[in-house]
């Protein structure tokens, strides 16, 4: 059994990941999380939280799941979004050629035949009778992409902004055999920060030049700090250096190991359709070795380009000018005298198109509910004239970081995980940090003696009101009550023993040092506090 093995072994006895649909045979690529599974996912989202809208004060939103053909045509997806797949003729297994050294069958070691793209998207149908096409979304970014004007709006027309998301999303994995490092549906966290083209900057980037970060640009790994990296034009903006960072800053706090984090870049044949410079923050698996993560990536103005051409909004922000600038400019001068016997009551609405188009064509159409309508010479005037302009339009590019959260939390369970013998018998520990922990605190009572099970279940209340997950246990030796609660990474352990009854101090036990403190039962919530 490697460290895999004997992980997903514990994950599925403790309640941390279950196969999905086990007792109709299973489906690759679908994990539930088990109570104490879902309990650490939530602390790795909240810290991820923490990161991105307490500290760098970031907009949450959450948009459907279930997206439109048209946003993920325009996007790219539909046309792009596919792996090379090639079937096995004996076996008619199918796999992603990029997975391979050669294209032949892992199993029957024949060639593999009809090699193609495959759309990875999970195609579906929204309505009944008339439909309208849909995927269910690769990616939560296209949801921020679409409500960019509404979002710049809310954000004051002040660059950069960032908007983040966190949700499920969905990929048809051709071949999936990594366990829940790669998930058919699989839970996200993206940030899309919006910038100004002309200034890829970061406030906080002398802040954090200092320090250091391993970076592999596929012709060296060295470690350099984020002031290097960007003088040497290795990673191209402060910026997107700066996102980097926060990334290792944030899985070092959630209790990945340092020596098995690095980040990796793309080269040009490996970026996506939408990636102009894309670094991959890897974690080291004993099986599967470096595993992509996260993916910190220059989308420039791809997507807000790509849904102003095909929708007709204008996803752009504008800058001022520092002095105004004099410019002869066009502009059609509708005629309601014309217009209003022609058109009717269609006539106030032509007036406000003709009034925003650019008088760039001799023949003028208009589209009014999907109609394509002429509008006659002498329905407008075009006069030239100067003014002042202020300010100038432009599309905004992004830097985007993405956390697959499932390959961290994994990934953690990996590097948390330690086993050694203690009484002839296999010991396994979790050294999750407490912040991630899923139960942050047992609380036992020594002997089930009424005396002392008030005062535990009394404590235990208290941890709970303030917010802080503990688990009651009152069976067995408290040797087995600490094994369980170390198997499953939890940091501290409480017990209430005939002494509590007459200094009224309960023993504190820590996992990692197995040290044990008195304690004031007054100040155990300070206690644990202060150490989460
Ligand atoms: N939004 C990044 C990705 O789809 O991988």
């Amino acid at each position: 059994m490697d460290i895999y093995d004997k992980l997903m072994t514990l994950a599925k006895r403790r309640g941390f990941l279950y196969p999905s649909f086990e007792i109709y045979g299973g489906v690759a690529g679908f994990y539930d999380y088990g109570p104490l599974g879902s309990q650490m996912k939530n602390n790795l989202e909240n810290l991820w939280r923490k990161y991105y809208i307490l500290n760098e004060n970031f907009l949450e939103i959450s948009t459907p799941t279930i997206t439109l053909y048209e946003v993920l045509k325009a996007s790219g997806h539909v046309d792009e979004f596919t792996d090379l797949t090639g079937e096995c003729p004996k076996c008619h297994n199918s796999y992603k050629i990029e997975d391979l050294e050669k294209p032949v069958c892992p199993k029957c070691k024949i060639p593999l035949e009809n090699i193609h793209p495959v759309n990875l998207m999970f195609p579906t149908k929204i309505g009944v009778g008339n439909t309208r096409d849909a995927f269910l979304r690769p990616e939560t970014a296209q949801g921020i992409f679409t409500s960019f004007h509404l979002l710049y709006r809310y954000a004051r027309e002040h660059l950069p902004f960032g908007v983040v998301q966190l949700g499920r999303g969905y990929r048809n994995e051709v071949s999936p055999r990594q366990g829940p490092l790669r998930m058919r549906e699989f839970s996200m966290a993206e940030a899309e920060i919006f910038f100004d083209p002309n200034n890829k900057t970061h406030i906080g980037f002398n802040e954090i030049k200092h320090e250091t970060i391993r970076l592999n640009d596929n012709i060296e790994e060295q470690v350099l700090t984020l002031e290097e990296a960007v003088n040497n034009k290795i990673i191209h903006s402060e910026a997107l250096a700066y996102y980097l960072y926060l990334t290792q800053s944030f899985l070092l706090d959630a209790g990945v190991d340092r020596e098995k984090l690095r980040f990796r870049k793309h080269a040009s044949d490996e970026l996506a359709h939408y990636a102009q410079e894309c670094w991959d923050a890897e974690l080291y698996s004993e099986r599967f070795g470096w595993i992509e993560c996260v993916g910190i990536a220059d989308r420039s103005a791809y997507d807000l380009e790509a849904h102003t051409n095909a929708s007709g909004v204008e996803l752009i922000a504008s800058r001022r000018y520092e002095t105004p600038k004099k410019v002869r400019i066009k502009r059609i001068i509708p005629n309601m005298k014309k217009l209003g016997p022609l058109f009717k009551e269609k006539a106030g609405r032509i007036k406000t198109i003709l009034e925003e188009l650019k008088p760039e064509d001799d023949e003028i159409n208009v589209n009014l509910d999907g109609e394509e309508i002429h509008i006659p010479r002498d329905c407008y005037e075009i006069i030239e004239k100067e003014e002042t302009i202020t300010q100038e339009k432009f599309i905004p590019h992004v830097i985007e970081p993405s956390y697959g959260i499932d390959r961290i939390f994994y990934c953690i369970l990996e590097h948390s995980f330690y086993e050694t013998e203690k009484n002839n018998e296999i010991y396994r520990i979790l050294k999750l940090k407490p912040i991630i922990a899923p139960i942050k605190t047992g609380v036992f009572p020594l002997v089930n003696d009424e005396k002392l099970v008030s005062i535990a279940k009394k404590i235990d209340k208290t941890l709970r009101d303030n917010g802080i997950q503990t688990y009651y246990d009152n069976s067995g030796s408290i040797g087995r009550r600490y094994a369980r609660m170390d198997e499953i990474g939890t940091p501290f352990c409480i017990t209430i023993d005939y002494d509590t009854l007459n200094d009224n101090s309960v023993t504190i036990r820590d996992r990692d040092t197995t040290k044990q403190e008195r304690i004031p039962i007054d100040n155990i919530v300070e206690y644990i506090s202060s150490r989460l």
